[in-house]
């Protein structure tokens, strides 16, 4: 039985801004389990970045509206400040989407790292701390120079390595990485999805989310990947079933406009798709995908079922079941 490390059921995060929502996740239900690498996909704006921060750090005007994000069997929005702030970097740790700006510009990486270790690894000393930073760093191949230098010294591929080591450096349960890789280019982008692969195997991360609009590249990590669509989950699966045979007409539509995937399918239809993602701030009843969707049918305006096709391949679509 594989152990589940995150389970996320029917969660809602909006934003409150000027009297009305964005329903930015709206019932968004996944599992994690320890040991993968569970992708998170869909194009600009679909919520993945909400999702993923408000897990760890509900800032106004995110709003929790509903269900449950189950840590180790405890939800992470009924905890408070103080036990939240445990579970960072060791339980869960973030390399939030802008990482590359989010270090401090005016701490060298050194005392970057000292002062986390003094919130959340106290019972290290400095000398400990210091030894496993150099360490690590070398695992990246960067030199233990980096620790006196200051962020801005650092070239975007450098510092993208160092947020890396500095966000992995108490060996966090689950490390939720969005978007490492947008800013870098193409042979960097490889060398840090590598890196992420080589920690996770050396057990100094025990499972990943990957959130990215990059489909290709996360199909080179990702053991199993959910696909969203303007606040709702759409299909998940195994990497390889998902990507191979998708179900959804929209992951369809996603998949086969990325030639470099190498996949195609019958419906020529889709290749193209037409149209933008609803205003979330009012979406369409049921699917929020029918507008845009070619084989839209009257029951699409209802709240599409969970259509299970076996081996944890799910989508959610009113075409599975008619
Ligand atoms: N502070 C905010 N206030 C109001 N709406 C917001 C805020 N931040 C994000 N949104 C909206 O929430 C929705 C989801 O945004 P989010 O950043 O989670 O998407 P994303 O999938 O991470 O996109 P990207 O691929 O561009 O990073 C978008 O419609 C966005 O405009
Ligand atoms: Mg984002």
């Amino acid at each position: 039985m594989r152990e589940e490390v995150l389970r996320v059921d029917g969660l809602k995060v909006w934003y409150s801004v000027g009297g009305s929502y964005v329903k930015a996740v709206d019932g968004v239900s996944f599992t994690v389990y320890r040991g993968e690498v569970f992708g998170i996909a869909g194009e600009s704006g679909c919520g993945k970045s909400t999702l993923v921060s408000s897990l760890v750090l509900l800032k106004p005007p995110m709003r929790h509206m509903g269900g449950r994000a189950l840590f180790h069997g405890k939800d992470l929005f009924s905890m408070s400040g103080e036990e939240l702030r445990k579970i960072r970097y060791k339980g869960i740790s973030i390399i939030p989407q802008f990482a590359l700006d989010a270090l401090s510009p005016t701490k060298r990486i050194r005392d970057i790292i000292l002062d986390l270790a003094a919130v959340h690894e106290p019972n290290l000393t400095k000398r400990e701390v210091l030894e496993r930073a150099e360490e690590r760093l070398r695992l990246v191949s960067l030199s233990p120079k980096v620790l006196d230098m200051y962020p801005v010294e650092l070239s975007g591929g450098m510092r993208q390595r160092a947020v890396l080591v500095v966000s992995t450096l108490f060996n966090p349960e689950l490390l939720i990485a969005d978007e490492v890789t947008s800013a870098l280019d193409v042979t960097t982008q490889r060398v840090v999805l590598e890196l992420l692969l080589e920690f996770l195997k050396a057990g100094i991360i025990g499972s990943i989310v990957a959130v990215t609009h990059d489909i290709a590249s996360l199909y080179q990590i990702a053991d199993r990947m959910m696909i969203m669509y303007a606040g709702k989950v759409v299909e998940i699966g195994p990497a390889e079933e998902l990507v191979k045979r998708p179900r959804h007409p929209y992951t369809q539509a996603l998949i086969s406009s990325i030639p470099s995937l190498g996949v195609t399918y019958k419906e020529k239809r889709l290749s193209g798709l037409k149209g933008s993602p609803p205003n979330l701030r009012d979406p369409p009843p049921g699917c929020r995908f029918a507008p845009r969707c070619p084989y839209a049918f009257e029951r699409c305006g209802e709240e599409p079922p969970a259509v299970e096709l076996g081996g944890g391949h799910v989508f959610y679509c009113w075409l599975g079941v008619r």
